[in-house]
């Protein structure tokens, strides 16, 4: 992986034509970072920044736990919590790629956001702590990206920290997720011991020097039959261990191919330290030569359109008061194919609604920087005047359905009333304009014929975003009571099947927002009794609405 990736062709920036905008497709990639809080995406995504130019010093991303507010305070929500609600794309270049990072949320009760942002991207990294292993949220990230077929790469992070061994990691990897890890280097040391990485592809040895933590510096490169004569400081039995380990790994035999990662059965795995640096340009070059360009989405209905021919893209987030200085609603839409140009007139195939994109942005941060064009992979925010839907495609001639966002089983549930009667028009409109823009799932009693809206997510902290913002953008203080369910099971039945449905005890039978028929459940027993007593009918923890 020591070679770089092939520099992408530059694409003539006079010409609109198709063949520009499948030199641009090629240039980009576009992928997300998973991982548990505290395992270090904003450390690595920093260091990643910091190698494409992007920002002059490390410590300049929001999200850090000492400084998390600092750039990203758009809603006191988070300010009062000192977490990070909002997400946005990163966008760097390296080794003549452009890059777009799409930043997610870390606090787990955003883990609904994360999830569509995760349909935006056609890779994601999954970063590891070597100390912790797999961690629940990684977990459950990863199972996404296993549903979507979206292919991981692996970035075990803090070698510089004593931890677990590498051989421990790689099986756990294989153990949890039934994938084929596939490491790329192997860490020399760890701890105060750690002297740096073997690259399994040549054999070289990158040693470690602290000193170059902050900066864009290459390290020393040796080749491995000469370490013990270059590096006598080096102890003998630190390289002899070392050696003895990437014999066992060779000796397993696991190579890495491409078609194998992206159909989601291997991943490779890059050992390195995020803080002090080391390792993060072998892993962005390997990254690249990997992760596939900008593909075209799944369509549901219309013809496919080739990436290069006329502009679509959908839209995977919808976030309100992102800039307190705007108190607006931005909608942010990953360009599938075709060239997008500001000002241009677009259809939103869902309502046949004609509309004109003049307010587009690329957001850094807070920043916003117009944005005159953009191409596949790239990230637009949209100024939103309440016309955008989640999963929503925008297209220009032929109108085309883009794949809908897939809505994945809550985990809270609980009834919203309206404090001040006064306010009851207010809050109407405010709960089903943010049911209808994605910000929250609705169920209803499939029998009762008062039908109690009950609303759904994923963490708890998203009814406190949908409380604050009824409160602050529609006036209407709101009152909340929990339901005891703890997830959703869809099905599709017939009649007669939903006839003969056993349901367990404390359970509900409820359609959702679509219209859907779903099973509220209060526990996993109850889960294991409803597969158990049904066996003939298929129920599902996601679904993608169409
Ligand atoms: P997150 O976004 O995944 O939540 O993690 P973040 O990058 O904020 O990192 C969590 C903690 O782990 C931070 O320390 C960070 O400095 C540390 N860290 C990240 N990468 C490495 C690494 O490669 N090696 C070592 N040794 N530490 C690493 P903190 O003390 O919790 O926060 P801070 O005060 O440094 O911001």
């Amino acid at each position: 992986m020591s070679t770089s990736p092939t520099r992408p062709a530059a694409a003539a920036k006079s010409s609109h034509g198709g063949s520009d905008v499948e030199s641009q497709r090629m240039r980009r990639r576009t992928f997300a970072i998973i991982s548990h809080p505290d395992a270090g995406k904003t450390t690595l995504t920093e260091k990643l920044l910091l190698f494409g130019n992007s920002i002059e010093t490390a410590g300049a991303v929001r999200g850090r736990k000492s400084e998390r507010g600092a750039t990203s305070d758009w809603m006191d929500l988070e300010k009062q919590r000192g977490i990070s609600v909002s997400s946005t794309a990163l966008t760097f270049e390296f080794a003549g790629f452009q890059v777009n990072l799409l930043d997610t949320p870390g606090h787990h009760d955003f883990s609904e956001d994360t999830y569509r942002t995760l349909m935006a991207a056609d890779a994601a990294v999954m970063v590891i702590d070597l100390a912790k292993g797999i961690e629940s949220q990684t977990e459950k990230l990863f199972r996404v990206c296993a549903l979507r077929k979206i292919p991981v790469l692996t970035f075990v992070n803090k070698v510089d920290r004593r931890g677990r061994s590498p051989l421990e990691i790689l099986d756990e990897i294989e153990r949890k997720f039934s994938i084929e890890p596939v490491p790329q280097n192997w860490p020399l040391g760890s701890g105060e011991d750690f002297r740096g990485f073997v690259d399994l592809q040549d054999d070289s040895v990158h040693l470690f020097d602290e000193r170059n933590s902050s900066r864009r510096i290459s390290p020393k490169v040796v080749q491995w039959s000469d370490l013990e004569s270059i590096e006598p400081s080096i102890a003998s039995d630190l390289i002899e261990a070392t050696g003895e380990e990437v014999d066992l790994v060779r000796m397993a035999g696991a190579t890495l191919e491409r078609e194998r990662f992206l159909d989601g059965s291997q991943t490779p795995v890059f050992f390195g330290s995020a803080l002090t640096n080391f390792g993060i340009e072998h892993f962005l070059h390997g990254f690249l030569k990997l992760c596939p360009p900008p593909g075209t989405r799944q369509q549901v209905e219309g013809s496919l359109p080739e990436a290069s021919s006329s502009f679509s893209g959908f839209i995977f987030k919808i976030q309100a008061n992102l800039d307190p200085r705007h108190r607006d609603r931005v909608a942010f839409l990953r360009v599938c194919s075709g060239m997008f140009q500001r000002d241009m007139e677009v259809t939103i195939a869902r309502s046949m609604k004609k509309i004109r994109l003049a307010r587009a942005f690329r957001i850094f941060g807070q920043d916003r920087q117009t944005l005159d064009e953009a191409y596949p992979g790239d990230i637009i925010g949209l100024v939103c005047p309440g016309e955008f839907r989640l999963g929503d495609t925008l297209c220009q001639d032929e109108i085309i359905h883009h794949e809908g966002l897939p809505q994945f089983s809550p985990e809270f549930f609980a009834v919203l009333g309206c404090a001040d009667t006064s306010r009851r028009k207010q809050f109407d409109r405010g709960l089903t304009q943010l049911v209808e823009e994605g910000a929250i799932q609705v169920f209803h009693d499939a029998h009762a014929k008062q039908r109690e809206m009950m609303l759904a997510a994923v963490g708890e902290l998203q009814f406190d975003v949908v409380r604050y913002r009824l409160e602050s953008e529609y006036n209407a203080p709101t009152t909340l009571s929990w339901r005891p369910y703890k997830m959703v099971r869809w099905f599709n039945a017939t009649a007669e099947q939903k006839a003969k449905l056993r349901l367990p005890f404390s359970s509900k039978l409820a359609l959702d927002q679509f219209g859907q028929d779903a099973i509220l459940l209060q526990s996993k027993w109850d889960e294991s009794v409803l597969h158990r007593e049904n066996p003939d009918i298929r129920f599902e923890e996601m679904r993608v609405a169409s």
